[in-house]
């Protein structure tokens, strides 16, 4: 059983086929054939770095290098840990995994600060398929409007018969505390007025493996964008956007987190949705939306005898989950094989980026608030993404709300390389989505407006023009392959 472990840990498939024989790692293929001339039909190199193809007419010792170079990369990429197992990776022990869990699956209510303007009770109402912490087909309101000079502005969304007005976001808070058996005529439930004609859907994301993806190094991505530029000769160039990490005033990181990038750190990211989606105020974000209506004292959420508040725990929570494992039976076909292959030749990886590796245990990210443990250092993961913005046609003409995400304390601070014409660029980029666990999702895109592949694949435009092209020009037998690679995902 443990070889078995340790193979699947490595993600490692080794098949037997009509004319060869392959073993294939998620990042590359080896296939070796008896007969001369074999057609090695199926057998595709699914590696942008390595490649080790038609071993056919070679000799014994071709292949026996092969083997070994294979068993030797294999052996030095170390995989994160994959499964929708409710396992800890092994940043927190599984007992307080299954306590931070609870955590998040917590239904709260008026008395534990819930609202007073929300859009759930829990984060597990949103973050839940195929377990807690994945995704849901739930979906949250944003709007917004220009000023006279073009530029985006946030929402104004007046309640109480137009007496107060709610300024500093785009989310639309779909539910509220009141009216209520106490606050009977108080009206505080948010609607978007005509003022606010920029408007979108976004679909909730998935969390599961957010630890790796939190540990790759700023200076990781920086790269990519430095060189998919380079590569496709200014075609395709993500933007990676410094972000305010809240934990630490002043410090910025590259932004990973949400469709647009805003957050760099779970941390942050976990009290901005406690205050945004379920009204709870917290050490990192203090600041209720309304106080309408409010009954319990400020902040919500506050650290118990053990020095740590929610948002700690959601955090530690979600450094402490897998990432979405492949459907091996699926991804194991000659169909999803060829899929994988073609996926990578017509382009999609140039932003679907396959395999990242998550900086070396000890550094230091987040603005330096957050230490990589063993559990998150030195890990090679399969996201299929490369988390940058870009524009593919779709963008929902919304920029990100400084005060929403990070308080109303961020105009206070002078923030290391915070730039607010970069940040207005952004207004119709959305994030390229990490793949990994797209099987799990009914709902494509940001807006969870594509139920296809095809259709999803299709929408885009912008910057993914040309990979869309060429996407179009294959057969039908060869799109239906990359849409199977897909499912496998
Ligand atoms: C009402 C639904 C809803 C609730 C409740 C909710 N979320 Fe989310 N979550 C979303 C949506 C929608 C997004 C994408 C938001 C965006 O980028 O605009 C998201 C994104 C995220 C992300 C970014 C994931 C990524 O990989 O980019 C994190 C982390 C997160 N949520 C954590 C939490 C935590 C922790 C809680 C509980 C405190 C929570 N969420 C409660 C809907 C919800
Ligand atoms: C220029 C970068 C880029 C390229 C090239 C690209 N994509 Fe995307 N992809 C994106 C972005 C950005 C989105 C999100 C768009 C949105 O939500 O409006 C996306 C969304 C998707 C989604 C929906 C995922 C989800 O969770 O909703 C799928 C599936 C997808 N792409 C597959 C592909 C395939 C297959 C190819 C190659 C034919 C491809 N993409 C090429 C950037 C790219």
């Amino acid at each position: 059983m443990a070889s078995h472990d340790a193979r699947a840990r490595k993600n490692i498939h080794f098949h037997s086929r009509k004319n060869f024989w392959q073993g294939c790692s998620h990042d590359f293929c080896v296939c070796f054939g008896v007969t001369p001339n074999a057609a090695l039909e199926g057998c595709e190199i699914t590696d942008r770095n390595l490649s080790v193809k038609s071993l056919t007419r070679v000799g014994v010792l071709r292949a026996l290098a092969a083997i070994i170079l294979f068993a030797g990369v294999t052996a030095f990429a170390d995989d994160a840990p994959t499964g929708f197992d409710t396992l800890t990776n092994g940043f927190a022990d599984q007992d307080t995994f299954a306590a931070d869990l609870a955590k998040f699956e917590e239904v709260e209510a008026i008395k534990d600060g819930l609202g007073p303007v929300y859009n759930a009770q829990s984060c597990r109402e949103c973050h839940q398929n195929p377990v807690s912490g994945g995704s849901s087909q739930i979906t949250e309101l944003r709007v917004g409007h220009l000023d006279q000079r073009g530029r985006f502005q946030d929402a104004r969304i007046p309640i109480v018969r137009g007496t107060v007005v709610i300024t500093g976001r785009s989310l639309v808070n779909d539910r509220a505390i009141c009216p209520n058996k106490d606050f009977p005529n108080t009206e505080i439930q948010e609607r978007v007025p005509d003022s606010e004609n920029i408007r979108t859907l976004r679909v909730s994301l998935n969390l599961l493996g957010d630890g790796f993806v939190e540990a790759i190094a700023d200076q990781t991505l920086i790269d990519l964008a430095r060189n998919q530029c380079r590569a496709s000769r200014g075609a395709i160039c993500g933007q990676a956007l410094r972000v305010p990490i809240v934990e630490a005033p002043g410090q910025t990181a590259i932004g990973r987190f949400g469709w647009k990038d805003q957050h760099a750190s779970l941390l942050s990211f976990a009290a901005d949705a406690y205050l945004n989606e379920m009204g709870i105020t917290n050490p990192l974000q203090p600041d209720e939306v309304t106080t309408l209506c409010n009954t319990v004292s400020e902040p919500n959420d506050t650290p118990g005898a053990d020095g740590l508040a929610d948002i700690d725990r959601f955090a530690r929570f979600v450094r402490s989950t897998k990432a979405a494992p492949r459907d091996d039976t699926l991804a194991a076909t000659s169909q999803a094989v060829k899929g994988a292959a073609l996926f990578q030749r017509v382009g999609c990886v140039i932003c679907h980026v396959q395999s990242l590796t998550t900086a070396p245990v000890g550094s230091k990210v987040n603005g330096s608030a957050f230490t990589v443990p063993d559990a998150l250092g030195g890990k090679t993961i399969h996201p299929y993404s490369d988390f940058l913005l870009h524009d593919v046609g779709t963008g929902d003409g919304i920029v990100m709300a400084w005060t929403e995400h990070y308080g109303k304390n961020v105009y206070n601070i002078d923030w290391k390389g915070r730039s607010d014409e970069l940040v207005q660029r952004t207004r119709n980029k959305i994030r390229t989505p990490p793949l990994w666990g797209v099987r799990m999702r009914a709902r494509l895109m940001h807006d969870g407006g594509s139920v296809t592949f095809s259709d999803a694949i299709r929408r885009h435009r912008g910057e993914a023009s040309k990979v869309v092209r060429k996407f179009n020009d294959l057969n039908q037998a060869d799109r239906q392959a990359i849409e199977e690679f897909l499912r496998s995902l």
